[in-house]
């Protein structure tokens, strides 16, 4: 695996531990890779009203965002299940699409390991932005 791949994944496992999950005791973390190789990451911030919970992946596209980061390359993401690949929630496999279909996505395991797909993969004949272009 390359450095960057190496630091996306290390990045995810910790925000993972800085979830703030005392509903569902799930913690999820994510980090996401700009065009520019910057790093952002996200936890789920979940919420006593409990559809106000924010997942970990659109808190790491939030924060990029914010700080004037619109492309990206890549995405990883963990959880703490360790017998298998968990996928990013319907919601933010389309969150992700808004910044394009070409991201790499990792799904990532507690220990490390991860499976390299795609969200072209994770989400086909996806509703995206350039359906509401003009004709
Ligand atoms: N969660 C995420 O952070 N990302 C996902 O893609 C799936 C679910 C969070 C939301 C909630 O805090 C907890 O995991 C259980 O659903």
């Amino acid at each position: 695996m390359t450095d960057q791949v190496k630091e996306l994944v290390s990045k995810c496992l910790q925000a993972r531990d800085k979830a703030y999950c005392p509903y569902s005791r799930f913690p999820v973390g994510a980090a996401v890779l700009t065009a520019d190789g910057a790093i952002f990451t996200g936890c789920n911030v979940e919420n006593a009203s409990y559809g106000l919970t924010v997942c970990a992946e659109r808190t790491a596209i939030q924060r990029a965002v914010v700080e004037g980061h619109r492309q990206f390359r890549a995405i990883a993401v963990t959880c703490d299940i360790k017998d298998r690949f968990v996928g990013p929630c319907g919601a933010c496999r389309q969150v992700l699409l808004e910044f394009g279909s070409d991201w790499t996505v990792y799904l990532t395991k507690p220990d490390g390991s991860y499976k390299e797909t795609s969200l072209n993969e994770l989400l086909p004949l996806a509703f995206s932005p350039s359906h509401l272009a003009k004709n």
